[in-house]
């Protein structure tokens, strides 16, 4: 069976290919690499000793993602990760966003209806909760005004996704994410950020092997334990696992509802002093950080109630905050060996 993933070079999708592969399906990759290279896919073969179809495109070109989905009616499903994701970009740079995240989905929903291709796993946020009145927060939570022009994004399109659903004859399963971190055992795929990260795990790697001179932890006056912000933060391939998982479920005709919403996390949340401790105790290094401003648009604490994916999933986040954390710091130094070749 062939699937096919958008944004597949990209962070989490990289991930879900080798999960995809490992578990017996064909892959096509389409990607425009405008957050990621084509030597993932080098890196993908390497890890499953098999290559995933690779196409270049971009899918606000409607004509090109209508083609290349009716050359391609036998897919089974598709699983869409392409998008942008910088919050702070997004408010800069709303109308980028926008195009991006929406119009690529359109044409990828009407190529779909075209070629009759009805199974459709799409990447959303918990960043639709905003801050949650109740926590670990559900998937019943309500839906609150956006804090950006990113998480707006995500907000409409699982509206449009949900919209679609109930004329046209496909299935969906939509998939709220906490926070992504960590990467592949092996060490030859993991999060590649442009620039000056944003997110706190690869800044703190970036600060531990030199390339920064310390962290800033964003605020210490929360109202958490130790006054720092907490997250849920999820094993980037725990995360790919339920993408299979989810796919599988549709192309078995198993979903009960259409769409399905399902929450990823693994239900802790850890401030950001935690994740500092968990990285001091597993790699043994000193961390440089400073005490700073609140960020705006951040809010105080977040984490997921997962009963719900693990009792319809069949899924469970496995591993640990050390091990996510050690994955992450492999990652960095098999970074390194790369930038001083
Ligand atoms: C951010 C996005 C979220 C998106 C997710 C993708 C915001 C407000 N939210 O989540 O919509 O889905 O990325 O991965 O940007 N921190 C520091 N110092 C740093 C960086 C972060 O203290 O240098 C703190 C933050 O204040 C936060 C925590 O670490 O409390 C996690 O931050 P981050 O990794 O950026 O993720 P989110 O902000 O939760």
């Amino acid at each position: 069976m062939k699937i096919l993933v958008t944004g597949g070079t990209g962070y989490i999708g990289s991930h879900t290919v080798v999960e995809l592969q490992q578990k017996g399906y064909e892959v096509v990759v389409v990607d425009n690499l405008s957050n990621s290279y084509e030597s993932v896919v080098d890196n993908i073969e390497k890890i499953t000793g098999i290559r995933p179809g690779f196409e270049m495109m971009d899918l606000r070109d409607g004509k090109a993602t209508l083609n290349f989905l009716k050359g391609h009616s036998d897919l089974s499903g598709i699983i869409h990760f392409a998008a942008l994701k910088a919050v702070g970009e997004s408010v800069e740079k709303p109308l980028d966003y926008y195009q991006n995240n929406i119009l690529s989905l359109i044409n990828i929903l009407s190529g779909m209806k075209e070629s009759s291709i009805s199974n459709f796993v799409f990447s959303s946020s918990c960043t639709v909760y905003g801050q949650p009145d109740t926590l670990p927060v559900t998937e019943q939570a309500p839906i609150k005004k956006a804090w950006s022009p990113y998480g707006h994004t995500k907000q409409i399109s699982e509206e449009i996704i949900e919209n679609v659903c109930k004329s046209i004859p496909i299935q969906s399963i939509l998939l709220r994410y906490f926070n992504p971190i960590g990467a592949h055992d092996s060490a030859l795929i993991g999060e590649l950020p442009i620039g000056v990260p944003n997110n706190l795990v690869p800044f703190l790697t970036q600060t531990a092997i030199g390339k920064r001179e310390y962290l800033n932890i964003y605020g210490k006056d929360y109202d958490t334990p130790d006054g720092t912000a907490i997250r849920d933060y999820i094993h980037v391939v725990d995360l790919a696992r339920a993408h299979v998982v989810s796919i599988d479920r549709l192309i078995n005709k198993k979903n009960k509802r259409n769409p399905e919403i399902f929450n990823l996390g693994t239900g802790k949340g850890y401030s950001v002093l935690e994740i500092i401790s968990s990285f001091e105790r597993t790699t043994g290094i000193k961390l440089s950080y400073k005490f700073t401003d609140k960020r705006s648009g951040d809010i105080e604490k977040v984490w997921a109630d997962t009963s719900f994916a693990n009792a319809e999933l069949g899924w469970k986040a496995e591993k640990s905050l050390d091990e996510m954390i050690l994955s992450a710091w492999n990652w960095e130094k098999a970074l390194e060996d790369i930038r001083n070749k």
